[in-house]
């Protein structure tokens, strides 16, 4: 038998988690406690878990125990099967394994720069005279630095003409009801799914024909994440295919993108709430400078910026929850669960779970310089054998772009009700997106 979950029809089920899945977690959890049942059509059945000693278990299982790919199938159209998201096993091991060393710590120091500057010349054109809305502007800043650090393009008309492409892509992934299979059909190029699989071919023939150009004339001295994949060696000494990294990119883009994206814009939701932490920080960022001038590597480890990062990750995790396949029959909490049933740590629930985080709805930074928290009690990037590749990257890229953004201008927030969620395809973004406006002139600096 499997934990307990409501008697209302799977069709209506499915619609409320598509539309406010926070708001149907929350619920759940206040009915059933700790761990409970999702049943949705379409879907496997959803064993939701909300305590930390659940989601150490669910993590620490094996490769063959239980398949986070089978989870994510419903983005296979998107990103193919070669994606990293995909991939379960073995397979799933192999192309981890390739895919990690660019996304080590100790490479990010390359990027920093080209961040600092992305971020730098978007806030350059941000409007004086009328309000504009953060979370555009970081998807900007976010995919110009996907365009350069990952896929190597540095050339600006190429760049903008893929970041064009894109962009028009992305958009139409976002709708949620293209997650769902029975959507995924082409009626036309006006149907949602026949636009965005347009768009789709048409972003991928600019991929292959980046990877053309750079297996035709290859540059050792280039130190982008395509150019270290393409030098990338198996155990047996293969190359990834042209396929491979097509699925390899167009995944680093979906995952990476719209998530640093939403989550800064959350992070500035909040700190533009709370005036005394923003002056504080601005001024930590302030005297990290040297002569106005952004140092990569001083913002990298300024205590309240990443204090700050991981306090937004944690009371607005982008993702609400991950999703592992059972492949093996498991016990967990005393429920038995068949082979095919889905299990989902809730990072949303968990990292608002009352007696874990005092006053968890309260955004206080400061518990993240007096405490340490664990893999399974904070894990806005997932955990196990699939933790987000990017992590280090995106804390990385985020702390670079609030300095930029603090060290040159000062804003104020244009909205005055309580923050609520929309979900934009697997991500919960702040409604609205967060509407401010600069309050005096960017200060002056190079980067
Ligand atoms: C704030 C930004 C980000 C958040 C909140 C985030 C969150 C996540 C989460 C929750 C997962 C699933 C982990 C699991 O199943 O346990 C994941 C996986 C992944 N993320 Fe991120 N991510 C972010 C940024 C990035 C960036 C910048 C990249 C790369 C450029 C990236 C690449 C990936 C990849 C490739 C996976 C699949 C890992 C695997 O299956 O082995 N992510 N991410």
């Amino acid at each position: 038998m499997l934990p307990p979950s409501t008697t209302v029809p799977q069709a209506i089920q499915l619609a409320r988690w598509l539309k406010n899945p926070a708001q149907v977690l929350e619920e759940s959890q206040a009915r059933f406690g700790d761990i409970f049942t999702l049943r949705m059509s379409y879907v496997p059945n959803f064993v939701v878990v909300s305590d930390p000693e659940l989601v150490k278990e669910v993590f620490s299982a094996g490769p063959d125990e239980l398949h986070a790919g089978k989870a994510n199938v419903v983005l296979k159209p998107f990103l193919g099967e070669y994606s990293l998201l995909m991939l379960d096993g073995a397979e799933h091991l192999r192309q981890r394994k390739l895919l990690l060393p660019p996304f080590h710590g100790e490479r990010l120091a390359t990027y920093g720069e080209t961040m600092i500057n992305s971020a730098l010349a978007t806030i350059a054109k941000w409007p004086t005279a009328r309000s504009f809305t953060m979370h555009e502007e970081f998807q900007e800043i976010t995919l110009d630095i996907i365009i350069r650090t990952v896929f190597g393009v540095n050339d600006e008309t190429r760049a903008d003409e893929m970041a064009r492409s894109m962009r028009e892509m992305l958009n139409l992934a976002a709708n949620p009801f293209l997650l769902i299979p029975k959507f995924q059909i082409d009626l036309g190029p006006l149907s949602p799914w026949g636009r965005f699989t347009r768009k789709l071919k048409k972003a991928d023939a600019l991929l292959y024909s980046e990877l053309q150009r750079r297996r035709e004339k290859p540059d050792p001295s280039k130190q982008d994440i395509l150019s270290l994949l393409l030098r990338a060696r198996d155990d047996d000494g293969s190359a990834m295919s042209d396929k491979e990294l097509r699925d390899e990119l167009v995944t680093l883009l979906v995952a990476g993108h719209e998530t640093t994206a939403t989550a800064l814009a959350w992070t500035f939701r909040w700190l533009l709430a709370n005036r005394s932490l923003y002056r504080e920080l601005g001024d930590e960022v302030r005297a990290s400078t040297e002569n106005g001038k952004l140092i990569a590597d001083r913002i990298g480890r300024l205590p309240l910026l990443d204090a700050v990062i991981r306090e937004s990750l944690r009371l607005q995790p982008v993702v609400p929850m991950v999703g592992r396949i059972v492949q093996k029959p498991v016990k967990l909490a005393g429920y038995d669960l068949p082979v095919g049933t889905a299990i989902g740590p809730s990072i949303y629930l968990i990292q608002r779970r009352l007696g874990l985080y005092q006053d968890p709805s309260r955004f206080h930074p400061r518990r993240f310089i007096d405490h340490k928290w664990s893999p399974h009690e904070w894990f806005p990037f997932g955990g196990g054998i699939r933790r987000c590749i990017g992590m280090a990257f995106a804390l990385y890229e985020m702390k670079m772009i609030i300095a930029a953004v603090l060290a040159r201008t000062s804003l104020v927030i244009d909205e005055t009700a309580p923050p609520t969620m929309i979900r934009r395809s697997i991500t919960l973004a702040p409604k609205g997106g967060v509407r401010v406006r600069q309050q005096e002139r960017p200060m002056q600096g190079g980067s």
